[in-house]
């Protein structure tokens, strides 16, 4: 018997996003329910969101993603030997999405789906992170994506103004260098499902001719619950993956957290000790997108010059279930002629 493996370093070496051609701005809201372009800016920072189109399912762009991160890293795809995907709103409820992902790639690789709801990028990073520092696997592609306007009630103003489509995808791979801090805050409180919850389709309430004319296919939500619970997972997470990675607040140089309400985070900065300045925030342009929140604001940073070698960044996140996850990123990158 061999002795006692190696943890390996593990970093990020592409990253790669797509979000649908269709945009829905504010002012066509308007036109649908009854809100306005200045109470959705002013109570959640939305200007506008990506909607797929009709034939559209959660592969379609999580393979637009992830050819992009493909192409970043550089990477045969021959090596990469196992698919993680992670989403609130699979192509079917089985067989996963991540094997549809794995076919149309063309990868010769194991893939199966991750379900934390926005908190499930994170999980899948997590995941990821432990095949590959424990030798299991080499590299591996994470995407997560989300088509929540499927799941939508077009009708209900209180969900349809803050959610929107796209996805965010990386490959992960053993590393000379620290690209990810070995720690990770991963929790859940799952006692009370329908502050957040689509109520039928699965097995506790099937779908009938029922539950759909009585819209149970919708995303449901109990708004100002999730608002408080986001505000405290995100501080305190955060609080204690930087204790156990022996950072301070001063040390982390960019925040990307979950994009779902500009005033979460603001609520959030407040307790931090971090700076405004520092939280990455682009959920104007892309709404709420589920868990492909983080690695779309994340890929944008990147390509935007914003996140670069040598920053220490901090991914919190949040969600249903009620769920929360966040970890450290070192990015070790060298910026790329795109
Ligand atoms: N336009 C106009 N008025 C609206 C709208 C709208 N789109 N939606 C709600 N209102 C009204 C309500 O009916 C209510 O009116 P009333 O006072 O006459 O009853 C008033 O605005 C206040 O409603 P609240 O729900 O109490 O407002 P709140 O300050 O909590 O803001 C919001 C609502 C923006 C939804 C907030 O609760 C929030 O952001 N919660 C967190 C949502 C979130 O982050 N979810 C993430 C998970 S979803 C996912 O990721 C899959």
């Amino acid at each position: 018997m061999s002795g006692k493996r190696e943890i390996r370093e593990v970093a990020i070496t592409g990253t790669g996003s797509y979000l649908p051609d269709r945009v829905l701005t504010n002012f066509d809201l308007e036109k649908m329910v009854d809100t306005s372009d200045e109470w959705i800016r002013t109570m959640t920072g939305i200007s506008e969101r990506h909607i797929a189109a009709a034939d559209q399912a959660a592969s379609d762009l999580a393979i637009e993603a992830s050819r992009r991160a493909i192409e970043t890293a550089d990477i045969d795809p021959n090596k990469i030997r196992l698919v993680i995907d992670t989403t609130v709103t699979p192509d079917f409820p089985f067989p996963a999405t991540a094997s549809i992902i794995q076919d149309k790639l063309g990868l010769k690789a194991g893939a199966f789906d991750i379900e934390a709801g926005c908190s499930g990028f994170v999980y899948g990073l997590a995941t990821a992170y432990s095949f590959i520092a424990s030798g299991v696997y080499d590299n591996i592609l994470l995407v997560s994506v989300s088509v929540l306007s499927k799941i939508t009630d077009w009708t209900d103003r209180s969900t349809c103004v803050l959610l929107g489509d796209g996805a965010g995808a990386m490959i992960l791979s053993a590393s000379g260098e620290m690209g990810i801090y070995p720690h990770f805050d991963l929790g859940s409180d799952g006692k009370d499902p329908t502050v957040l919850w689509m109520p039928a389709g699965g097995s506790r309430q099937p779908a009938t001719a029922q539950t759909v004319a009585d819209g149970l296919h919708y995303l449901k939500m109990n708004g100002p619950d999730v608002f408080k619970f986001a505000v405290r997972a995100i501080v305190e997470s955060s609080k204690r993956t930087m204790a156990r990675c022996g950072l301070v607040p001063e040390d982390i140089d960019l925040v990307i957290p979950h994009q779902a309400n500009s005033r979460i985070i603001e609520a959030a900065y407040r307790r931090m000790d971090i700076p405004q300045e520092k939280f990455y925030q682009i959920l104007h342009k892309i709404a709420n997108p589920s868990d492909a929140s983080i690695p779309i604001a994340l890929d944008h940073a990147v390509r935007h010059g914003v996140l670069v070698k040598d920053m220490t960044v901090l991914l919190p996140s949040f969600g249903a279930g009620l769920s929360w996850a966040s970890c450290v990123l070192r990015w070790i990158l060298e910026p790329k002629e795109r």
